[in-house]
């Protein structure tokens, strides 16, 4: 298979940690007999610093043209401490999600025994907690019509949502769910916000093409803690833009660090792969950044791809690394490895085991012939 492929390193940590997907990319390519192209692009803080611009057109063009963007981190705190700054990194990134349409971002929330010890959470609370979360992304506050009166002492941010804006991440979310547990929760603020009513109706209109899915409705705030205090309950959760943001925030630290967390950002065209952990500029440049986010970012592409096989061999890499403590500072701050270090050992896991694998096969094959 032929993929191209739009390298958008970013902020911060992101350069040394898309580095690593990238590793783990070439290992699959190499394997299993694909070519990635890769073409890079500016995004962000470093864009802003580079052309005056966080989202060049040049950028935008680039991912156009690509099957599918892999992502590093964006932010900066020069920005975050400047309520007035004109232009700001984050704003990129609000402007390609629009552009390329990717309303859905989906953030599965995976737990490793190896980790329980670091998750806020009881062990026994963590058994059985394995849920994807469905964010609908280029709607509702974040690109609603704001203002600020002109004595700057009121400001407001509109929330709007459209039926059909609804209906494609829903329609999602429930085929989704048909491929797992079948159970769809839907998080809202129906007992207050319009919005969220129409959320819940359009919901229920379409729960009656999915008969097989269960479908259940939560208040945010209730969701809120349902995550902490039975994160197993869950299956799939579909929820608007900014309750999203924040429940898949507090999701992440189920597993005991932010930093191996992935997520995929899909539309109708080319879609975009990022870790969900931010740009950690205290840690750039430094080689103790978690990889595991990006690198998992890199194998739901791969999903994405339709190269179930090859995902998976970058997952079981992972859990590898994961069950023999070759992890980050963020996970172990005594004994730990280095990006690059834990980069390296992935993709050479990757290649030592595809090889043993289709060793086995031939075996299988010739002892058929036989
Ligand atoms: C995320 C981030 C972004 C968001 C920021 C960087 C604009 O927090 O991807 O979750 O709020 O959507
Ligand atoms: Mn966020």
């Amino acid at each position: 298979m032929e993929k191209k492929i739009a390298v958008i390193n970013g902020d911060g940590i992101g350069p040394e940690v898309t580095a690593q997907a990238i590793k783990a990319l070439n290992a699959i390519a190499q394997e299993f007999g694909h070519h990635f192209m890769y073409v890079n692009a500016l995004m962000g803080a470093d864009a802003i610093d580079k052309t005056g611009n966080p989202l060049p057109d040049e950028t935008l063009a680039i991912c156009k043209q690509s099957d599918a963007i892999l992502f590093g981190a964006i932010g900066h705190p020069k920005y975050d401490n400047d309520p007035t700054a004109k232009v700001r990194p984050e704003q990129g990134l609000l402007k390609l999600r629009k552009e390329l349409q990717l309303f859905a971002n989906i953030r599965p929330i995976t737990t490793y025994h190896s980790l329980h010890h670091l998750s806020p959470l009881k062990a026994k609370q963590l058994v059985g907690v394995d849920f994807i979360i469905f964010r609908e992304l280029t709607g509702g506050i974040y690109f609603g019509k704001r203002s600020l009166n002109e004595d700057q002492t009121i400001a407001t941010d509109e929330c709007a949502y459209s039926k059909a804006e609804i209906e494609r991440v829903a329609v999602m979310a429930f085929e989704y769910a048909q491929t797992r547990k079948k159970k769809l929760t839907l998080i809202d603020k129906a007992n207050v916000l319009e919005t969220s009513r129409l959320w819940r109706k359009v919901v229920q209109a379409l729960s009656g093409q999915y008969p097989d899915v269960t479908v259940d409705y939560m208040f945010v705030d209730n969701a809120a803690m349902q995550v902490i205090l039975n994160p197993a309950q869950f299956d799939v959760l579909l929820t608007e833009n900014l309750f999203g943001d924040i429940i898949s925030d507090e999701a992440s630290v189920l597993s005991g660090s932010m930093g191996l967390m992935p997520s995929a950002s899909v539309g109708n065209g080319s879609a975009l792969f990022e870790p969900i952990h931010g740009s950690y500029p205290q840690a750039a440049g430094k080689d103790i950044a978690n990889p595991l986010g990006s690198i998992l970012s890199a194998a739901m592409m791969l999903d994405h791809f339709g190269l179930g096989e090859e995902a998976n061999a970058v997952r079981a890499a992972v859990n590898w690394t994961l069950t023999h403590s070759f992890v980050s500072k963020d996970i172990d701050p005594i004994n730990n490895y280095g990006t690059n270090a834990i980069g390296d050992l992935i993709a050479d896991y990757i290649k030592r085991n595809a090889k043993s694998a289709a060793a086995h096969n031939a075996e299988l094959n010739a002892s058929t012939i036989i």
